[in-house]
């Protein structure tokens, strides 16, 4: 009867019987892709070891992260970067060029960190797309797009400004950073005691903003970049005369703690589930009684952008290629980059993927254009989802994969945590982040994750 069934199956029935769902299926839906391509946008490489990969071990070094719930025109750092990679794609399908700009906010939520600088407590942007760290300098000029002077509250950020630097100025060099939004900030560089969960680098190279046109959080004061340690930009001369041949390029905060040797080249990552907080941990695991069920390591590939102008940001974002994707009994093995991101809140997967899983929920989730994304009855029971790494499933918690507090209004519908991604790039998320603990092995170039009950 069995061999029967499979038999039955196997001709493709458009009618799909019970005992046919229950078989596994394993597909590929395109070749598999290849690290000297560049995709949408994107250059990948493998990340170097300099070292053998830590030990896992509980380390008291460690801060909260807060999140913050992005708004319109407030997504700086790493994060616009992804987005308006994903925003400005060649659709893979139609339906993603009618991509609504408010479904992108819904879908992304910014960190806050708070550090010492110069022994100040200031809250700082959490990136791990970019590598510079800054602080907004007292008496900056805040300015709006035409150039036009403004008071400092219309920048948005929150307070307390930074007088100076601690070690002193560096002369003749400056930073200036672009956005595609048309935002910038610049100002002068020099040296300052920068600290974060305890773990402390003295005379980090960081900016002042002193002159910026912004659209603040109101909660933040600058930016801490904890992208792969890549080259940062800094640059000689002027400020409006930044090009490749004055470019400086100095350590980031993360690489002068581990050569500092305060911490072991590691930092871990646990999304807090039910909020929008979590945790990082510094040189290995934060201290939390989590209960395991699953562990897997990776190659660390750094994905970069391509092709930006000379004078912008530098960003670059931690990825990994998981062995494939599996919903209820169908498992997809056709291997994709994903970029590992906390600043995104969705999964974004190849479009046929997308297309499938939102259709397996129960009902099936329905491609709202003018929101860019899929949305299912609030009730929809949600496939059982997982992420392969490594020959590991990462089940998702079928809650996390809908969103009762984003519901489109004319259909009543909620949000599901599965996006198309279109071209590239692919992210995993928080929806895959508060489900697992990531932990960064920059030294050994490799990520480890351990999934959480
Ligand atoms: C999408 O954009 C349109 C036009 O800007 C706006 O009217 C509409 O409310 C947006 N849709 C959602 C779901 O926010
Ligand atoms: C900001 O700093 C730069 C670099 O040190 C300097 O050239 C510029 O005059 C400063 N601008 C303001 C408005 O203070
Ligand atoms: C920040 O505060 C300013 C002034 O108080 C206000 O106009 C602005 O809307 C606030 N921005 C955000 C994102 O909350
Ligand atoms: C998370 O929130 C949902 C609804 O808001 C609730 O049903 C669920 O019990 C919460 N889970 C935890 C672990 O608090």
């Amino acid at each position: 009867m069995k061999a029967l069934q499979l038999a039955f199956c196997l001709l493709g029935s458009v009618v799909i019987t019970a005992s046919c769902a229950n078989l596994p299926r394993v597909r590929r839906h395109a070749p598999d892709w290849d690290l000297a391509k560049p995709m949408n946008g994107l250059s990948f490489e493998r990340a170097k070891a300099i070292k053998e990969p830590s030990n896992d071990r509980t380390t008291m070094h460690f801060s909260h992260l807060k999140g913050i719930k992005a708004k319109p025109g407030q997504q700086h750092s790493g994060v616009s970067a992804l987005s308006r990679l994903r925003s400005s794609s060649t659709p893979g399908s139609i339906k993603q060029s009618f991509q609504n700009i408010s479904a992108l906010t819904a879908a992304s939520t910014q960190y806050a960190i708070q550090c010492g600088w110069d022994g100040v407590p200031v809250w700082l942007l959490f990136d791990t797309g970019s590598s510079d760290t800054w602080a907004t300098k007292t008496g900056f000029k805040c300015s709006d797009g035409t150039g036009d002077s403004h008071n400092e509250a219309a920048c948005g950020f929150s307070t307390p400004y930074i007088d100076g630097f601690g070690h002193g100025q560096i002369d003749e060099l400056h930073f200036y950073l672009k956005y595609g939004s048309g935002e910038h900030i610049s100002g002068p560089m020099g040296y300052s005691d920068v600290s974060c969960g305890g773990v402390s680098v003295s005379k980090q190279q960081v900016g002042l903003a002193n002159n910026t046109y912004w659209h603040g959080n109101n909660v933040t004061v600058g930016i801490l970049g904890l992208a792969y340690p890549a080259i940062t930009s800094a640059y000689y001369g002027d400020v409006g005369q930044e090009a490749p041949w004055n470019a400086m390029s100095y350590t980031p905060f993360l690489t002068s703690a581990i050569s500092q040797g305060t911490i072991d080249p590691v930092f871990s990552v646990a999304l807090i589930k039910n909020s929008t907080d979590g945790v990082i941990a510094w040189g290995g695991l934060p201290p939390m009684d989590w209960q395991f069920r699953g562990y897997a390591k990776t190659d660390l590939i750094i994905a970069n952008l391509v092709g930006q102008p000379e004078t912008a940001w530098k960003y670059s974002f931690y990825t990994i290629v998981p062995d494939g994707i599996r919903w209820d009994q169908t498992t997809d093995t056709t291997k994709y980059p994903y970029i590992v991101d906390t600043g995104t809140t969705m999964l974004y997967l190849p479009p046929p993927l997308a297309e499938s899983i939102a259709n397996s929920f129960q009902p099936r989730a329905v491609y709202l254009y003018q929101w860019g994304t899929y949305f299912a009855p609030c009730d929809a029971i949600p496939p059982h989802f997982a992420i392969i790494i490594s020959g590991v499933e990462f089940w998702i918690n079928p809650a996390d994969l809908i969103y009762h507090d984003l519901v489109d209004p004319l259909t009543g519908y909620c949000a599901i945590g599965i996006a198309s991604g279109g071209p590239g790039p692919y992210i995993l998320g928080d929806v895959f982040l508060q489900n697992v603990l990531a932990v960064f092995d920059v030294g050994a170039a490799e990520m480890r994750f351990y999934s959480r009950k």
